[in-house]
């Protein structure tokens, strides 16, 4: 983790600390960490990506929304994530690619997580690590 020490030689001088203004009392030394990429949390793992590939269809499904689905997922259990987006259940498959009146030619992508816990799943449908999200619907 790289450390950068601020120091403040004027009283009351605001100094920007993780995205809040402190009033600084003189020559306060204050430790701010950057966050580098390798700091930042990372995107879970399908743990069953190998078997079920995820990149085997290119194509990315229609846009459900411009955020993620924060949603609680247990391991030892497959999940089916909607890739066509035309589920109701978002972002869990209901089978509404099957459908005639969506023509969808995707289908989902069968996923496992390794721990209980809250996951991220795209709901954008463009993620590049399926189906958790990236943050690439910033940009879609
Ligand atoms: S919702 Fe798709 S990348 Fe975040």
């Amino acid at each position: 983790m790289n450390v950068n020490i601020i120091n403040c030689l004027k009283p009351s001088l605001w100094c920007i600390s993780r995205r809040k203004l402190v009033d600084l009392p003189q020559t306060l030394s204050v430790q701010i960490s950057k966050r580098s990429y390798a700091d930042t949390p990372k995107v879970p793992k399908n743990v069953i990506g190998h078997i079920y590939s995820a990149s085997s269809q290119p194509q990315n499904g229609r846009v459900y929304d411009r955020k993620p689905f924060k949603i609680r997922l247990y391991p030892n259990k497959d999940y089916m994530w909607c890739l066509c987006g035309w589920s109701k259940s978002q972002p869990i498959c209901d089978g509404s690619h099957k459908s005639p009146q969506f023509k969808s030619e995707l289908k989902p992508i069968k996923f496992r997580v390794e721990e209980e816990k809250d996951y991220y799943l795209c709901n954008c449908k463009h993620t590049k690590l399926r189906p958790f999200c990236d943050g690439t619907h910033k940009t879609v």
